[in-house]
């Protein structure tokens, strides 16, 4: 399949991107059923589910009748490692990634020179979206190697013609270093790991917001409006938004554009979204809050057909692009904290600890169990300079924020500079310490 999409700079009408609806949709409907059809004589994993849940992708006539396929979820890629879901021989996959896992088999997914163009297309639209052009120089932190940030950052602001700076993640003295020398105009990074950075640059006496950076693409993990606040004032940036997920391509997927800052573009001529209720499966319309569910329209390795991404958000009408909105992800299915009957996300703790002037964006959750009582412990950082006798009333009033605004009691932590360890890559928010039943 060759790819549709050009890399040089966009103007309304004369690109995918800014496409009517109906163009979109009709390539969506093409590219499903030649999607569906590939996962259907390729892959036995999707015969076997395809032909059990009694469709057949000759089924598809409408965009509407993807609802009645079966979803494919994290266990099937472990059920089927390494290479059972690969839809073509191994000499026609030219990269391999995988996802480390918590515990057993890592996830792994495969990549025709074809998909890997596609990818490179699609993240060179996403900086472009970000406000990134060719000649400037970007600086990618994201980790190299298995995990699909570097690689994939790379390729694509390669492709859009950038000078790339292929730091990777860690070193932090190091990253600091390139940046002052090499002067880069842009950074791809996890939000948490910038803050890293920042933090090591105060502490050399380097002012943050006197760096060449003027922008950001940040992703691999769920972020708040206020940490978007916090980053951009204390870099005098702009902070966007880049999602992706390894088992549909990598980081890509969908991104926020730097003029509207609302939410993320899905790319939908590649990938076509839709919101589930995570308990019943059901497809939910536009607007409403779900998990988010992908197929792959143009993949060739590794066609993914209806991938529970676990991710809840919502999907709305195009604003910057034509293409629709996710909203910014508030976390995921298995990051929630169910506490005393209450749904909570480590980033509604996020907002309110980015309201209290003393407290750092540096935090953990911290689930214990004392009896039969779960008591979350919220650790956050004092910023540097706040003395300890001012950290009672500053844990009163995060404790009093939470209880308010989400209705539960928490024990409030407050720990001086360095008090919680750092992150070079995806945080760790919550450390749930409950014994396991
Ligand atoms: O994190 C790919 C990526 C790399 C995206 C660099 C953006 C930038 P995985 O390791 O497979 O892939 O993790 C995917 O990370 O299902 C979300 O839960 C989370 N995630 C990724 N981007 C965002 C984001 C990469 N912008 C999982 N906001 C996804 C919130 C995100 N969560």
């Amino acid at each position: 399949m060759t790819s549709v999409l050009s890399n040089t700079p966009t103007a309304p009408g004369d690109d995918i991107e800014f496409a009517t609806r109906d163009r979109i949709s009709t390539l969506q409907l093409q590219r499903l059923q030649w999607s569906l059809k590939h996962a259907y004589d390729n892959v036995p994993h999707y015969r076997t589910a395809f032909d059990a849940a009694g469709v057949h992708p000759t089924d598809l006539k409408d965009l509407s009748d993807l609802a009645g396929f079966p979803f494919t979820a994290k266990a099937d890629l472990r059920e089927n490692y390494p290479f059972g879901m690969l839809a073509v021989p191994q000499d026609k996959v030219s990269r391999i990634h995988a996802s480390s896992g918590t515990t057993g088999r890592p996830t792994v997914v495969g990549y025709t020179s074809n998909d890997i163009s596609n990818w490179a297309d699609l993240v060179a639209r996403s900086l472009r979206a970000a406000g990134v052009r060719p000649a400037d120089k970007v600086h990618v932190a994201y980790g190299y190697g298995l995990f699909t940030g570097g690689l994939g950052a790379h390729y694509g602001a390669e492709r859009l013609g950038c000078t790339v700076i292929p730091m990777s993640g860690g070193m932090t003295d190091r990253q600091i270093q390139l940046i002052e020398d090499f002067e880069p105009d842009a950074i791809m990074v996890t939000p948490s790991y910038m803050l890293t950075i920042v933090d090591a640059m105060i502490k050399k006496g380097i002012d943050p917001a006197t760096t060449s950076l003027r922008t950001g693409v940040f992703g691999a993990e769920p972020w708040t409006e206020e940490m978007r606040k916090e980053i951009e004032t204390s870099l005098n940036m702009d902070a966007v938004d880049i999602y992706g997920l390894s088992e549909v391509m990598g980081p890509g997927v969908a991104m926020e554009c730097v003029e509207t800052k609302d939410g993320l573009h899905i790319w939908e001529d590649h990938f076509y979204p839709e919101i589930i209720d995570p308990e019943t499966g059901a497809v939910l319309p536009d607007g409403e809050e779900g998990e988010l569910v992908f197929t792959s329209l143009s993949k060739e390795a590794m066609p993914i057909i209806r991938y529970r991404t676990k991710d809840l958000t919502r999907l709305l009408p195009g604003t910057a692009r034509t293409m629709r909105r996710m909203k910014k992800v508030t976390g995921r299915t298995d990051d929630m904290i169910i506490l005393r009957g209450v749904n909570l996300f480590p980033t509604q703790i996020e907002e309110l600890i980015l309201t209290v002037p003393a407290l750092s964006p540096q935090f953990q959750c911290v689930l214990e169990r004392a009896g039969r009582m779960d008591n979350l412990i919220v650790k956050v950082e004092a910023r540097p300079g706040v003395l300890s006798d001012q950290h009672a009333a500053a844990s009163m009033a995060l404790q009093t924020l939470i209880k308010n605004r989400i209705g539960v009691t928490v024990t409030v932590d407050i720990v001086g500079p360095e008090g919680i360890e750092r992150s070079v890559g995806k945080a760790k928010r919550l450390i749930d310490k409950r014994p396991k039943i």
